[in-house]
């Protein structure tokens, strides 16, 4: 079954980091297909920490090939970064290839990126500021700068010269910044197209190559299904589709090579930016989550908001996504509570609703309805197998998969590797 796509059922930052470290011990292949260096996912082995923005995280296995594919818009500065930096770790970046039909993330896509944001004020969706919202808007509109143009000259400083054109003006008359120049921003990425040459190939070939051969192939989402720009909780939310679909349309592979949809869900949600967050403790009990889960955010350090596990956005995700395997991750973090909660459903105009609602007022201003349940309060974190848990915790587990009709996998009781209870081979 060679074609997985693991993708983050809530608000990112699930851990999938982790479960795709996992997972490519037996793949052949990992692709990122799209988002850019907002994401932040976290490999831990020992006192070893891996935080990967652009780079799948695959590349810790020398077997796995690591794709960058078209759907992913690419900082080459932050890229390079993390090439370098994995390098000088003893880490082989050789055989990371990169889809010449990735959009460049260019420095007024960061510079706008911030400006809009402080023109938003209270409204700002809390972006992480790295440019991603006005690159992928380019891109829609015909007047982004591809990866391929960096190895023509010509080219790039004729679709550079146009975009400034553009740019300077929106950001000297509207927002009132410098401008950038021609000269100097085109010297800056042309010296990264030297360093990033090699790498940069057809990567929709090379995937499909693997698929047809029968090599499996795991794309690894970024953020997660209810920041998709279709699906999620519009506009606070990033601007590509993180959802199993967006893996086909970002790597450049057909529906039917895909086997498997595995969705992460943290055992709690967490979210970082603005947005509504039926679940969020912002008391006591969130704070107890962020201490104990680390619930600070890989790639802007902000605090992450924590709440309770949402039963409706996880079966919305399992919808969306078609997603027919379940991985559980920090569990552990529960482990200190005397009683759990699950939300199964919302309170909106004294009405009960059990779907997540399609009209966001309702979304935004409904209670959650929780089901409590015996905490476990017990150190998980060297459970192995099912029944090393406490039942407490094997309760809370079934009780999910019961009410989403989905069961689990993979339970994560910790930031390592090791730590995992591994229950079917995905
Ligand atoms: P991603 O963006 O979905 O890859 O997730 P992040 O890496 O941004 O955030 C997940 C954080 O939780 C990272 O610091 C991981 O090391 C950590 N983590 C992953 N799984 C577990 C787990 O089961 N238990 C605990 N305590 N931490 C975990
Ligand atoms: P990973 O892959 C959590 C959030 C930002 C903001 C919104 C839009 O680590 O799960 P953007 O910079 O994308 O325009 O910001 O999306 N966001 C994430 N939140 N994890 C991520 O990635 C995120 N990537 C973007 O906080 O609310
Ligand atoms: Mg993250």
């Amino acid at each position: 079954m060679p074609g997985i796509v693991l993708i983050g059922t809530q608000w990112g930052d699930e851990g999938k980091g982790k479960i795709t470290d996992i997972l490519a011990d037996d793949m052949d292949m990992v692709v990122r297909y799209q988002g850019g260096n907002n994401a932040g996912h976290t490999i831990v082995e020992g006192d070893y920490q891996l935080k990967l923005h652009l780079v799948p995280s695959g590349i810790l296995y020398p077997q796995v090939t690591p794709i960058i594919a078209a759907g992913v818009v690419i900082d080459p500065k932050v890229l390079l970064e993390e090439i370098n930096s994995l390098e000088e770790k003893g880490i082989n970046t050789s055989k990371l290839v990169i889809s010449g039909n990735a959009h460049l993330i260019m420095p007024y896509h960061r510079a706008i990126d911030a400006a809009t944001e402080l023109k938003l004020g209270k409204s700002k969706i809390g972006t992480t500021k790295k440019g991603i919202g006005p690159a992928y808007a380019d891109k829609a509109a015909r007047i982004g700068i591809r990866v391929q143009d960096l190895l023509d000259e010509k080219i790039f400083v004729e679709k550079l010269r146009q975009a400034l054109k553009l740019k300077n003006e929106l950001l000297k008359k509207i927002y009132n910044l410098p401008e950038f120049k021609l000269e100097e921003v085109a010297d800056e990425y042309l010296g990264y197209a030297a360093r990033l040459k090699n790498h940069i190939d057809d990567t929709s070939k090379i995937v499909n190559q693997a698929l047809d051969l029968k090599k499996r192939v795991l794309f690894e989402g970024a953020q997660g299904t209810l920041l998709d720009i279709n699906h999620g909780t519009y506009p606070f939310v990033t601007s590509s589709s993180p959802v199993a679909g967006g893996a086909c349309a970002g790597a450049g592979v057909g529906p039917l090579k895909i086997n498997h949809v595995v969705g992460v869900v943290k055992a709690y949600v967490t979210r970082v930016g603005s947005g509504p967050f039926p679940t969020e403790e912002t008391g006591d009990i969130g704070k107890i989550m962020r201490q104990r889960g680390v619930e600070y955010g890989t790639t802007t350090g902000r605090s992450r908001r924590c709440g309770w596990l949402d039963i409706p956005i996880l079966r919305y995700a399992i919808r969306i996504n078609g997603i027919n395997r379940l991985v559980m991750t920090k569990l552990d973090v529960l482990s200190s509570f005397k009683k759990v909660k699950i939300c199964t459903g919302y309170l909106y105009n004294g009405k009960l609703i059990n779907e997540y609602p399609y009209h966001q007022t309702i979304f935004h201003n409904c209670q959650p309805v929780y089901q409590e349940m015996p905490g476990w309060e017990r150190d998980i974190t060297n459970s192995r197998s099912l029944d090393e848990l406490p039942v407490a915790a094997q309760n809370y587990i079934n009780k999910i998969s019961q009410l989403v009709g989905v069961n689990f996998d993979i339970i994560s009781v910790g930031p390592e590797r090791g730590q995992t209870i591994s229950l079917k081979r995905i």
